[in-house]
């Protein structure tokens, strides 16, 4: 097999790389998503979910994004079509749905700009920050500051808000000059973008830290409530929450591997990446926990008390109210303030260029055309689009989009989407032998059952389970429509959104471009012609349809032991599959298209049939009453042993990480000079 060699611009260096990379995964999703679910599902005892959604699913996923991107050395779209020409729609579709994110995420870029703004005035006047207020009127003071006065206050140009358009306009303008170079500049730039926010997290804990109360914001974190374990969504909110962080199913991580040098490590980057973005999520719930922890010390005393519960919210309302609220507490409000701000551009511009470039390579990738071109274009549509995120009712057009996105038909379906297309449609031995040749450390045959077994049924059942709870709304009444029965415009905006991206996805794959002069040779690179094991992949595909026939008749029946004997099938057969794909795909055989077939539908039942049964598990585990945790005034023992293990568990995952690379350099050193090899076997 041989491997399409071509001059494709490269990462400077490999912690260019790597730190692009954290860049992307790092951004408002680690300070706003992850300690507020943290909180709201469990405390401490998140964790257990949340770690074992990163090590099994996120770093597994993470390196099949890098080995397909690294191996074809394309973006998304031109690496789908290089597995199977009829693919190409799938990488597509991650790269589209991620242009809408950056036609929403610079205008969060552009509030913190204009909050920015605001703290300078207030160190150069020497007023009050114009949020600040005392006790419980301070928290809507804040709240109405932002939802009021700077989103739908005055000085409009036509029917948009001038203030947040400018800003707008100039996080898109930063965002050109970071990446209008290419990713060897953007390899410079991180090491900006990315060390700063760190430096400034770690300084907003400290401050955090060394407030009086601290301890009580943070008993408000990390005090676990296990019974939360029990609860499938607790589960079900850390595996989505670790997808999002990750930046996984939008192509932008294969699209960074695609510019990596050929030598380069994938499996150990993997890792690191996915440790680096958990201590920082970890350690900017420490900051915002201890400094409200605080802010409610001192209201308290003030004699205005505002419990860290009455703050703590996730999203826009963290940032924008909860946090510069309690900031507006502090001495020195207005510089924490800055800090905090500057710290959320930092953190969210490399989330955002990275998409950026996601997009921009796609598009270079199929049609040959100039980035210098295609990029100014780019960015006259984003900030086109992007308009309507800042018009009266610009922030609910942002969270509904931003729900559809990260919703059932976005995250959910392309993460598997891509998983299922990599697992059971190209050959998993060549990307894991591909990494494993040039990484510090090597992964087992139990990737292969990682990516074609396990992670599809997870994200099987997330995706069912999110479908199970749009077709409720449905039939509530609720989905797209208002309390009073009118349609709701920026749901159906929303979805017309994720309808377009389909139809385009489907389109632009269908367009055929002259740069693909070597396609023929490129989409059979992975698979040999002829198929064997027919009559097996029969039968497994006639056992499939068995299982779901059961399935069918235990919904229909309410008997448990229907749904127990459809699992038995079809797990069975999903085995079977696996091993015939293990045993025939190869460089002269490749299994029958039956046996991929057999064990996709044993995918679907083994999904449908744990959702029903976690379904009704919740149910039970709503019947039962729980008491609300009591916090007290300190953090309890085990909250301690949690804070020590996590620290322990992130110094030595880093440790190991960073020993395997050195030991593997030594090693390597005089390899590294040998001329690239062109055959992959
Ligand atoms: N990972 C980023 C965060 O946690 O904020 C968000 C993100 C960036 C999602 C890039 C998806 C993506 F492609």
């Amino acid at each position: 097999m041989e491997l399409l060699e071509e001059q494709r611009e490269t990462w400077g260096s490999r912690g260019g790389f790597v730190l692009a990379a954290v860049g992307s995964a790092v951004g408002l999703g680690n300070l706003w998503g992850f300690p507020y679910k943290l909180y709201s599902y469990g405390g401490g005892a998140f964790l257990i979910p949340y770690i074992v959604a990163m090590f099994c699913i996120g770093i597994p996923m993470l390196i099949l994004e890098f080995s397909l991107g690294h191996f074809t050395q394309r973006a998304a779209p031109d690496a789908f079509r290089r597995v199977n020409k009829r693919l190409e729609f799938v990488g597509w579709w991650g790269v589209i749905l991620g242009f809408v994110i950056i036609t929403y995420y610079p205008t969060i870029l552009a509030y913190c700009f204009s909050y920015m703004g605001d703290s300078l005035v207030s160190i150069f006047s020497g007023n009050p920050l114009p949020w600040a207020g005392e006790g419980i009127e301070g928290v809507e003071n804040a709240s109405n500051y932002f939802f009021k006065d700077y989103l739908t206050g005055g000085g409009y140009i036509g029917p948009f808000r001038g203030e947040i358009l400018l800003m707008l306009i100039l996080a898109w303008v930063a965002m050109y000059f970071c990446i209008f170079r290419g990713v060897n500049l953007v390899g410079k730039i991180v090491w900006l973008t990315v060390p700063l926010p760190w430096i400034m997290l770690l300084i907003l804990a400290v401050r955090g830290l060394t407030l009086e109360g601290c301890m009580k914001g943070l008993a408000f974190y990390l005090d676990p409530d296990w019974t939360q374990l029990a609860k499938p969504t607790t589960w079900r909110f850390a595996f989505g929450q670790v997808f999002f962080s990750l930046s996984l199913a939008f192509g932008v991580m294969l699209t960074y591997a695609s510019f990596l040098h050929r030598k380069s490590d994938i499996n150990n980057n993997a890792a690191i990446i996915g440790i680096a973005d958990f201590a920082t999520s970890f350690i900017g719930g420490i900051a915002i926990f201890a400094t409200i922890g605080g802010m409610a010390h001192i209201t308290a005393q003030a004699g205005q008390p505002v419990p860290v519960n009455e703050v703590i919210n996730g999203g826009p309302g963290l940032a924008f109210v909860a946090f510069p609220y309690a900031l507006a507490q502090l001495p020195g409000a207005a510089w924490w303030s800055l800090i905090f701000f500057f710290m959320l551009v930092t953190l969210g511009i490399d989330s955002a260029f990275s998409i950026t470039e996601s997009v921009l390579a796609g598009i270079v990738d199929k049609t040959g055309w100039r980035r210098s071109i295609v990029l100014p274009v780019m960015s006259i549509v984003g900030i086109g689009t992007g308009l309507m995120y800042v018009t009266i009712d610009g922030l609910s057009f942002l969270g509904t989009v931003d729900g559809f996105v990260n919703g059932t038909w976005g995250i959910a379906f392309i993460g598997l989407l891509e998983c299922v297309v990599l697992g059971w449609f190209s050959r998993l031995d060549v990307l894991r032998d591909h990494a494993n040749e040039r990484s510090d450390w090597h992964l087992g045959r139990w990737w292969n059952a990682a990516i074609r077994i396990v992670i599809p049924v997870v994200l099987g059942t997330l995706f069912f389970w999110s479908l199970y709870d749009n077709i409720a709304q449905f039939k509530a009444g609720e989905f797209l429509r208002n309390a009073d029965g009118t349609c709701r415009i920026s749901d159906c905006v929303g979805m017309g959104i994720m309808v377009v991206a389909c139809l385009l996805a489907v389109m632009m794959s269908l367009f055929r471009s002259p740069h693909h002069k070597t396609e023929k040779q490129s989409a059979k690179l992975l698979r040999p012609e002829s198929s064997t094991a027919r009559s097996s992949g029969i039968f497994g595909c006639v056992i499939a349809a068995v299982a779901l026939g059961l399935f069918i008749a235990a919904m229909t029946s309410e008997q448990a032991v229907l749904l127990y004997s459809s699992i038995a099938l079809a797990v069975a057969t999903l085995v079977m599959c696996h091993v015939m794909l293990e045993r025939f795909d190869n460089d002269s055989m490749r299994p029958s298209g039956f046996a991929r077939a057999g064990g996709i539908l044993a995918i679907a039942d083994i999904s449908l049939c744990v959702l029903i049964i976690l379904i009704n598990l919740s149910k039970k585990v709503a019947d039962k009453q729980t008491k609300p945790l009591e916090h007290a005034d300190t953090l309890s023992g085990t909250s301690y042993i949690i804070l020590g293990v996590v620290f322990v568990l992130i110094v030595l995952g880093l440790g190991w990480c960073f020993w395997k690379a050195i030991t593997a350099a030594a090693k390597n050193e005089p390899e590294q000079l040998q001329p690239e090899e062109k055959s992959l076997g």
